[in-house]
């Protein structure tokens, strides 16, 4: 009996059957073997939410959520946050190794050079209404970047990948940055190819009169930093998505716009903003035990709180809660930090979050620092698009270069209606189906 494997006996029919198992898993194809007869279609496995489902092999990110551990490509996510920037953290999770020195200095230039959008852009954005979500605009502009550029459906080639991946990182940034300033009806900054990756972005967000826009260096490194602890986390559900829509051989710019899309939920990427409003309703420490109720007794979630795979600290918001003294050494202590801290303390010691294992993760302290470097709530989750942009196309680039890869079609176990016969309308009973 091979050591890697497993011997399952089906009850239904006395028959073993003996299964590999290669990296601590099992193929779901091998169960199909598993019939109570010829015509059975065979065992599958059904995996709501894909709680304990693998949907590939990677080799971008690893997470140990008991432990509270995060690497990308091998390096701890607390090494690269102190010695990399944005750029070059990209870089590692596309190409799987640091850059040299040449090669960052290209990669940034290159970057910088594909910074401005196509000039329909401008035109489509004139067409949403200034309190358009920021998110639902940034989905739509990069499903537009489809149009500009046809030959991105080109996928399964190298060099037009490449590009569109390049092309990707330069634009999204100036994209949200062309949102933010339309819901403020202010013209569009251009890109400012002398500054820096996040410098540029905040020249284009900011820019007022002044000939040349300097961000404050603190707030655009703390904002860079940001950037690296977003820029991937293996499958979660926006990554899920652009693996999903990816696997039809859906262009980039269309795969990313569902990847955006996932994002933008309150249960993901959008918990930043919600960590904001949920702060804003507690109002003050003393109303944090009441607020506690609401949330054991089921009423409302405390968001910021709780992960699929982390059943520890998310080393992030470790970092994050680092990164908010040096933010607010400069732009002032902002005070609901304090609410955060009493709401964590008091959580952290309160049976109904050990018992589920539940801690800050990303989102509970991202926004505290967000707002007081001076960003609506509603442009939050924007960045933590523009950080996860590079980790949704390192996870593209893998998926078109798996050969285990397929296009994503889950199967499903049907419990509905056996077949039965047409009921004309004269015969339908006064009940029927209840509307939708
Ligand atoms: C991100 O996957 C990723 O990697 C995501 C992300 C990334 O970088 O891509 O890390 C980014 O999305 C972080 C998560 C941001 N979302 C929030 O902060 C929203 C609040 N958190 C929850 O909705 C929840 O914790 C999830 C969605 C994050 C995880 O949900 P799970 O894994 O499906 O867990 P669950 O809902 O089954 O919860 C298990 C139990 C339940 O209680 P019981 O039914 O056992 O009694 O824990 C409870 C839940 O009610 N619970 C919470 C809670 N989170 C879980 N109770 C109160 N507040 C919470 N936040």
């Amino acid at each position: 009996m091979p050591e890697d494997s497993m011997t399952i006996i089906d009850n239904r029919t006395g028959v073993s059957y003996t299964l590999p198992v290669k990296n601590g898993a099992i193929r779901a194809m091998d169960l199909r073997q598993i019939k109570t007869s010829p015509e059975d279609f065979g065992l599958i496995t059904y995996d709501p939410a894909f709680m304990n489902t693998a949907s590939c092999e990677s080799r971008i990110t690893f997470i140990d959520g008991d432990k509270g551990i995060l690497q990308y490509r091998g390096y701890p996510i607390d090494q690269l946050a102190e010695h990399c920037t944005y750029l070059e953290t990209a870089w590692l999770v596309l190409n799987g190794e640091l850059p040299t020195e040449p090669q960052l200095e290209d990669w940034t230039c290159e970057i910088a050079s594909h910074a401005a959008v196509p000039d329909d852009i401008p035109k489509i954005l004139e067409g949403f209404r200034r309190d358009a979500h920021p998110m639902s605009v940034l989905a739509s502009l990069v499903a537009a970047l489809s149009t500009d550029y046809p030959e991105a459906k080109n996928v399964h080639d190298p060099a037009v990948r490449r590009l569109q991946i390049v092309r990707l990182l330069a634009q999204v940034p100036t994209l949200a940055a062309y949102a933010y300033r339309h819901s403020l009806g202010l013209p569009v900054v251009p890109p400012d190819p002398s500054l820096s990756y996040t410098e540029n972005f905040l020249s284009m967000l900011w820019k007022k009169n002044e000939p040349n826009y300097r961000a404050n260096p603190v707030l655009a490194r703390a904002l860079d930093v940001l950037f690296i602890l977003h820029a991937d986390h293996e499958q979660n559900c926006s990554t899920n998505a652009m693996r999903a829509i990816g696997s039809s051989l859906a262009d980039p710019y269309m795969t990313m716009a569902g990847a955006i899309a996932a994002l933008s939920g309150p249960l993901h990427g959008g918990a930043n903003e919600e960590v904001l409003k949920m702060l804003d309703e507690i109002g003050s420490t003393d109303h944090i035990p009441a607020y506690i109720q609401k949330v054991k007794s089921g009423e409302c979630k405390l968001m910021g709180f709780g992960h699929r795979v982390y059943k520890n600290y998310d080393p992030r918001a470790r970092i994050i809660k680092r990164i908010a003294e040096q933010v607010f050494a400069v732009t002032g202590r902002n005070p609901k930090l304090d609410i955060a801290i009493a709401l964590e303390k008091i959580a952290l010691e309160d049976e109904y979050f050990v018992k589920r294992k539940l801690y800050p993760n990303v989102d509970f302290y991202s926004g505290i620092i967000y707002q007081a470097m001076g960003f609506q709530p509603e442009i939050f989750t924007v960045l933590f698009a523009i950080g996860r942009n590079a980790g949704w196309l390192a996870q593209w680039q893998e998926l078109l270069a798996d050969p285990a890869q397929k296009i994503a079609r889950p199967r499903q176990v049907f419990l509905g209606s056996a077949r039965r016969e047409f009921v004309p309308m004269d015969q339908r009973g006064v009940a029927g189906a209840a509307g939708v």
